[in-house]
């Protein structure tokens, strides 16, 4: 099955991060997409950048976003479509705000599988709602403003939300602890992937990234990192014991 015993084994690693407005999503798909010699593929910001070029899509999704609410599941088929075709995406992605509802998730699976490609995990980020609202504060996105986050918080609740149990009951879903430092984050989603994070937190040059991540994530099956992870203590980290359970 996808994401149990080498995810590599496949010539390539194909992960999208799921988590609430300002969860950190963004934030740790460039670091762990650097890590991993993957791109980070965000929606958000190609729709941002697309509204600042007063393209056509631009144009058509402008208000739609300056609500809060998602834009249509037609039009973004299209934009991660047409985004998975270049060639970078041949050794896989990490795909942060894609899918967002439930039949977006039945698109990437139908993409992948005109590839002949399946997803190998799901990251869901987790942060308390306080800590969310704490950080939209610090940051000043214009659909930070209150009322539009708000209303991002609901449309979470009722569209995203449900891609959790989607994504679990694929065994896909990793669980990361996303209320801690940014460099411990990182390290806990590569942990999640079996990849060795001795030095995830730092900064430093890139990593290259298909070399690297491919002996520790082909020699340490999933399974083992989740069981350390558990054994660490940590709640909310990964379910791994659902997983164990199902798998015997
Ligand atoms: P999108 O850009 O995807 O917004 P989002 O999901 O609401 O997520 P954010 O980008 O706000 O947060 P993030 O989780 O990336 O966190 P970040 O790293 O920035 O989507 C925007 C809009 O586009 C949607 O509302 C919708 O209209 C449309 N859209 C996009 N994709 C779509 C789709 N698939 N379908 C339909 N519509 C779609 O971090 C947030 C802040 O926290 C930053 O200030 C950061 O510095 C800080 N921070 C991060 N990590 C930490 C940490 N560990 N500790 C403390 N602070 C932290
Ligand atoms: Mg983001």
């Amino acid at each position: 099955m996808a994401g149990e015993a080498d995810l590599t084994g496949r010539g390539g690693l194909r992960l999208i991060l799921l988590g609430p407005p300002n969860s950190g999503k963004g934030t740790q798909a460039g670091r762990a997409s650097e890590r991993l010699g993957i791109p980070a593929i965000s929606t958000g910001d190609m729709l941002r950048q697309a509204v600042a070029a007063e393209s056509p899509l631009g144009n058509k999704v402008e208000e739609i976003m300056a609500t809060g609410e998602l834009v249509d599941d037609d039009t973004m088929a299209d934009v991660v479509r047409e985004r998975l075709r270049k060639g970078d995406t041949r050794r896989g992605f990490l795909l942060d705000g894609y899918p967002r509802t439930l039949p977006q998730a039945e698109t990437l699976e139908a993409i992948l599988g005109e590839r002949g490609e399946e997803l190998d995990a799901a990251l869901l980020v987790e942060v308390p709602e306080d800590e969310l609202v704490a950080r939209a504060l610090g940051r000043g996105r214009e659909d930070d403003e209150e009322e539009v986050l708000r209303e991002r918080f609901r449309v979470y609740r009722e569209k995203t939300a449900p891609l959790i149990g989607y994504y679990e009951e694929r065994d896909l879903l990793r669980r990361v602890d996303g209320d801690r430092p940014v460099a411990e984050v990182t390290s806990r989603i590569l942990h999640a992937l079996g990849v060795a994070t001795q030095d995830a937190g730092r900064s430093g040059g890139p990593a290259h990234a298909a070399s690297r991540s491919r002996s520790p994530l082909a020699s340490q099956p999933l399974a083992a990192s989740e069981r350390a992870l558990a054994a660490g203590g940590r709640s909310g980290s990964v379910g791994a014991a659902g997983k164990e359970a199902r798998k015997r």
